[in-house]
């Protein structure tokens, strides 16, 4: 592993994009997002997401201009048609218009239909989270999982993240793929040639399995079985019957459809902390039931108790300050797609 400084790993990331085609503003929503997904550890949600992001770009499967329209709107709801532009951009503009909504009305509610791949959830979340809002961000996603009990698959890994600030320098931001781990942790393992537990998917014929490629082609298992089906049908009936976008089978698969869009729904619920009681009364009792949480007995073997999202933001503050493990493959593919751009990248170089 090679690390990169997040500042020298966001232009490299920007520069692949504006080459691509996308504007500036664009370019730099996207290279930061995915870039704070690899500091958070998300790395299946990170620049891992540049190649396939690439090439749906050079097909034109993917709008490169930001064109969307709002077609409903009330005080605190909006919906928009994203009308096929990068699904980050049009999530990014849709978080931030969720909270505008709820500072001025309390709460604000934005769902978007013809969108795309949208990344890590925890980028929305925090978002609302810094600027003293209490979240909730789900997404719809191409069908890999089958409704528990059945093997066809129908939901998506269909994640659901939620943020609450507190009144310490880290807010909780968890977020989780409805199936027992996202399916990019998936294509993640089988690109770096690693073999994945068992209890993450089965293959097409039933069988559990620690192939990646076996698990590729067959299914993803819901997390907690029956639980985890039953919030992968409210993230999906928010994401896409409620918005108007594509559900389950009907979206268009961001790696093997280079054809059709994806036609992806996302939702934000936002609203204001301090709704019911004064904001810093909130955010005092958060931080005292989290003090409680970490203080209490463990269990044999744990040493740490972790408030949700701790790790990551943890991780974040370490490759802040030490860069980003970029793996040698991974390398590779940066270094071929700017080779096609013409993009010139002695100036990107590793940390050290
Ligand atoms: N855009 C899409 O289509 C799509 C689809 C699926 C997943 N995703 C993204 O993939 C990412 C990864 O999802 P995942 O399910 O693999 O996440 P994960 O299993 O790594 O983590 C899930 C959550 O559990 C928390 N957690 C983990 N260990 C903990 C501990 N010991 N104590 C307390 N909390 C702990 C983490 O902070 C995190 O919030 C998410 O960011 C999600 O948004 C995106």
């Amino acid at each position: 592993m090679t690390r990169i400084k997040e500042a020298v790993l966001t232009e490299w990331i920007g520069q692949i994009l504006t080459g691509s085609g996308l504007d500036q503003e664009q370019a730099q929503m996207i290279s930061e997002h995915l870039v704070l997904a690899n500091l958070r550890g998300v790395d299946s949600h990170g620049i891992s997401k540049i190649d396939v992001y690439c090439k749906r770009l050079e097909k034109g499967i993917v709008n490169k201009k930001l064109n969307f329209h709002i077609t409903k709107e009330t005080p605190v709801s909006a919906l928009i048609d994203g009308e096929n532009s990068m699904g980050i951009s049009l999530a990014t503009k849709g978080i931030k218009l969720a909270v505008q909504k709820a500072k001025e009305v309390g709460v604000g509610i934005v769902g978007i239909s013809h969108s795309n791949h949208a990344g890590m959830l925890a980028a929305y979340t925090d978002y609302a989270a810094q600027h003293d809002c209490i979240s909730i961000a789900v997404t719809n996603a191409p069908s890999v999982m089958a409704p528990w009990g059945g093997r066809t698959p129908f939901f998506g890994t269909n994640p659901i993240s939620y943020s609450i600030p507190t009144g310490g320098e880290m807010n909780i931001v968890f977020d989780m793929a409805t199936t027992t781990v996202a399916k990019g942790k998936i294509v993640l393992a089988e690109k770096e040639n690693k073999s994945i537990p068992v209890g993450w998917a089965i293959s097409k014929d039933g069988r559990e399995t620690t192939d990646p490629k076996e698990a590729l082609e067959g299914l993803l298992l819901p997390v907690g079985g029956p639980k985890g089906y039953g919030l992968s049908f409210l993230v999906e009936t928010l994401s896409s019957l409620f918005t108007g976008a594509a559900y389950g089978p009907y979206i268009g698969s961001l790696f093997d459809d280079f054809e059709h869009e994806q036609n992806v729904g996302q939702f934000f619920f936002v609203m204001r902390a301090d709704l019911f009681q004064e904001l810093d009364v909130f955010k005092a009792r958060v931080d005292q039931m989290a003090q409680e949480i970490k203080g209490i007995e463990r269990m044999q073997g744990v040493d740490r108790i972790y408030l949700p999202g701790e790790i990551e933001f943890e991780r974040t503050r370490e490759l802040r300050q030490n860069g980003i493990p970029v793996s040698a493959q991974m390398l590779e593919t940066l270094q071929a797609i700017s080779d096609q751009l013409g993009i010139k990248t002695e100036q990107f170089s590793p940390v050290g």
